[in-house]
């Protein structure tokens, strides 16, 4: 396998990035960006994002990454890589340092953050940040109300978005009285509801049981949309996300197939990431 050094990191394999997106160079007939259109605008555009906290942590040392119209992105790397950082950067949750961030051509800056707001929907990696109101059901049509959806198409919405998490049956309980992954569950559902362009999950697996794991996979590949997903759970993003991107200290420290991610243990190694015993992403996917 070859290297590509980019001023940010090691391209995997013998991808090259051309005008048109990621293309496969080594033969392989498939493109990691199907579905992106070369006059479409990205559905997200980072451009040297760097960020410190206020206590003057920084997290963010300069990203840069592209991920085309209904794209699934898996985007890996241990603790404290910055990985919930540059998520929060993509609805200008956190804003304020060097670079610019783009969602679907509109930059986010003040003026435009209700639209990117509508257009990009984060389940966040503590749904405790996501449940706020007496109820499960008044969470998830929290967001769709604000957009201005009444009546009968708010219940819809709402009662679509639980019967897709199946909490169809909690819907009347404080979001306070459920269980960590039904609350996972819930935060979900509030983002689906809000039907957005491009889906961010911070870590949407862990505390799921099985089932549930299985189901929100099929729920996400079910949508037409763009998927941007962080995860500890490498096989979750062998199985979801044909392109993984490496975040390593606050830089992109690779970007390729995830197949070919995964199949390089120098690599995992490099970056403190571990497939499960017996897992062998060669002979899948
Ligand atoms: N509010 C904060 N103030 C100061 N530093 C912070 C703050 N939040 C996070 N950091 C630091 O920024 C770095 C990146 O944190 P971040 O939460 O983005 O990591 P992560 O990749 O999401 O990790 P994990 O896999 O554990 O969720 C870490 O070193 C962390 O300690
Ligand atoms: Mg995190």
């Amino acid at each position: 396998m070859s290297f590509h050094t980019t001023g940010h990191g090691a391209q995997v394999g013998t991808t090259d990035r051309s005008e048109d997106g990621m293309t496969i160079t080594d033969g392989t007939p498939e493109r990691l960006d199907a579905g992106r259109t070369p006059d479409v605008p990205p559905s997200l555009q980072l451009e040297g994002v760097a960020y410190a906290y206020p206590d003057g942590h920084q997290a963010l040392f300069g990203v840069d990454l592209q991920v085309g119209r209904g794209e699934r992105v898996a985007l890996l790397g241990p603790n404290g890589a910055g990985k919930t950082t540059l998520v929060l950067h993509l609805n200008g949750i956190l804003a304020g340092g060097a670079g610019s961030v783009h969602v679907g051509g509109l930059p986010v800056v003040k003026d435009n953050l209700q639209e990117v707001r509508r257009r990009v929907g984060i389940v966040f990696q503590d749904p405790d940040d996501q449940l706020f109101m007496p109820t499960v059901r008044d969470d998830v049509a929290f967001g769709p109300a604000n957009l201005g959806i009444r009546g009968a198409e708010l219940d819809a919405r709402v009662d679509r978005a639980l019967a897709a998490v199946r909490l169809g049956d909690l819907a009347d309980r404080p979001p306070y009285h459920l269980s960590f992954g039904q609350r996972r569950r819930a935060a979900v559902a509030t983002v689906l509801a809000m039907e957005p362009e491009v889906i961010v999950l911070d870590e949407p697996s862990s505390n799921l049981d099985p089932a549930s794991r299985r189901e929100l996979a099929q729920i996400l590949l079910s949508l037409d949309v763009t998927i941007l997903m962080v995860t500890h759970d490498l096989p979750y993003a062998l199985e979801l996300c044909p392109r993984s991107v490496i975040l390593s200290d606050g830089v992109i420290a690779a970007d390729g197939p995830t197949k070919e991610i995964l199949s390089d243990p120098d690599l995992l190694a490099a970056n403190r990431l571990e497939l499960p015993f017996g897992f062998d992403p060669r002979v899948l996917g």
